[in-house]
């Protein structure tokens, strides 16, 4: 039976029905999210690698800055923040 978690993505309530154990850049893409940050240019970025190596999934998860997204897996009650 799918488990179902909540949790919050920039002030937001996301639900998600969540069939395994799913990353947090997962449900930030399933949330409809195309990027989560910008570039010193402005430019909008996103999740490359998915893999912990290009760092261009950071946010803040609970309060705690600069996480990978990819590396994380997400549970209830989360709260997460992105740049944009
Ligand atoms: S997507 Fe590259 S570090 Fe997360």
């Amino acid at each position: 039976m799918a488990k179902s978690i909540s949790l919050r993505v920039n002030g937001r309530t996301v639900r998600i029905v969540q069939p395994g154990h799913l990353t947090v850049a997962a449900v930030l893409a399933r949330s409809g999210l195309d990027h989560l940050h910008r570039s010193v240019e402005l430019a909008p970025r996103a999740p490359v690698c998915g893999m912990g190596s290009c760092f261009e999934c950071r946010v803040t998860i609970d309060g705690r800055p600069y996480q990978r997204a990819c590396q994380v897996l997400a549970t209830h009650g989360m709260e997460i923040e992105s740049d944009v």
